[in-house]
């Protein structure tokens, strides 16, 4: 694709200051994001439709921009090929949803080590009808899962070989800081007591502590507090030589912005904040693009987000209810053989362009090592 132009970067920079101080602005701290997933998701069905879709929910079946794999089967192989994973081991998969990925990385698991017993696998999700429908898709093996906050994980110190993390840390609890509060903290002209919101206090201890320079940053902003915690309780949760696997959509410069989704507003994250924060800590830490990591064919070309939700109203009249796939065409005449032929204007981009409901170009992946 064509680099953009000075003028374009100016540009995009500027509505970008506009997004943040918006969302200073409008950042309201009864909108709390831990409430939401523990007492308004009143269903696992169809949420990952109708309220918020995910890249691996899209992928979660055999895919051919994935080498025939699924979502889970592919991260699966990678991680494996990164560190191997046997049957002694420890997984946590944090924020698990529906329980998709887990039931395809795990069938990998089988279908690659024949005859092995699988390892422990424990899902930590803080969503009751998502843990519900994570415990009815995964029975196989030894499974375990909690109700619980990843932000304060309810599981012994080095207890841990893998944790995953797929899109969920845009759901950890945001903080809106006061630039001017920060700069005084950091050169010791404010007492780190005096703020009186906790959570003021224990985020200008992870932006101490990770250096994070706020030098550039709007008057007010938001700071990704809970993902900071989470990269705290990944280091204590960890064994020594146990790895980390997070992806979620988000930023490299600047701060984060809201995300407005039904029902709840989420909030980009500002990846090199968190990369800070892991290597204080004395983590080793790499970032990579999401489509690079899974090996995605990003030449291949998948349905568009109108066509898709067109192609699922033409297909109710019929009776038919089409689960929210990343289809291709291909896939699709499979499914319905002689009929998406005479459905008109369908339309299918490259998935480096724009696959379905998402830039892919946007996922990034932190690949963290406690070593
Ligand atoms: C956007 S969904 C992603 C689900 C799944 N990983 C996927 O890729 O489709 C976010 C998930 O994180 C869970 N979640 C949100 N906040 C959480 C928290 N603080 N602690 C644990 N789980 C959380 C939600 O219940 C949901 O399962």
């Amino acid at each position: 694709m064509e680099d953009k132009t000075l003028k374009q970067k100016y540009i995009d920079k500027y509505f970008w200051f506009l997004k943040e101080r918006d969302t200073a602005n409008s950042f309201n701290k009864s909108s709390d994001l831990n409430s939401y997933h523990q007492s308004e998701i009143g269903t696992a069905q169809r949420h990952f439709e109708d309220v918020e879709v995910t890249v691996s929910h899209l992928y979660r079946e055999a895919h051919p921009a994935l080498g025939g794999l699924s979502y889970g089967g592919q991260l699966y192989r990678k991680l494996n090929e990164i560190r191997k994973i046997s049957a002694s081991q420890v997984i946590v998969e944090v924020g698990g949803g529906l329980g998709y990925l887990a039931y395809s990385f795990m069938n990998q698991f089988r279908a690659d080590n024949a005859g092995a017993r699988a390892p422990e696998y424990v899902f930590c999700d803080l969503t009751l009808p998502f843990v519900e429908n994570q415990r009815k898709l995964n029975k196989a093996g030894s499974i375990f899962y909690c109700q619980a906050n990843a932000e304060t994980m309810p599981f012994q110190d080095c207890s841990t070989d893998l944790i995953i993390d797929n899109e969920n840390i845009a759901d950890f609890t945001p903080v809106k800081l006061n630039k001017k509060i920060v700069l005084d903290f950091l050169n010791g002209r404010l007492d780190a007591s005096l703020p009186n919101d906790g959570l003021v206090r224990k985020s200008l201890q992870w932006i101490k502590l990770g250096q994070i320079d706020v030098s550039d940053a709007m008057p007010e902003f938001v700071f990704n507090y809970g993902a900071a915690e989470f990269i705290g309780e990944i280091k204590r949760v960890l064994k020594k030589d146990g790895i980390a696997f997070i992806s979620e959509y988000g930023i490299l410069q600047d701060y984060p912005t809201a995300v407005c989704l039904h029902g709840h507003v989420e909030y980009n994250i500002q990846f090199t904040h968190l990369i800070k924060i892991a290597k204080a800590l004395g983590m080793s830490v790499e970032l990579l693009s999401l489509l690079d990591f899974l090996g995605f064919d990003a030449d291949t070309e998948v349905i568009d987000q109108c066509s898709l939700k067109y192609l699922c109203v033409l297909l109710k009249e019929k009776g038919v209810e089409l689960p929210y796939l990343a289809y291709t065409k291909k896939m699709l005449e499979e499914r319905f053989p002689g009929f998406i032929d005479h459905v008109q204007g369908l339309i299918f981009h490259k998935i480096s362009e724009y696959s379905v409901f998402h830039d892919l170009k946007s996922f990034h992946v932190l690949l963290i090592a406690k070593n």
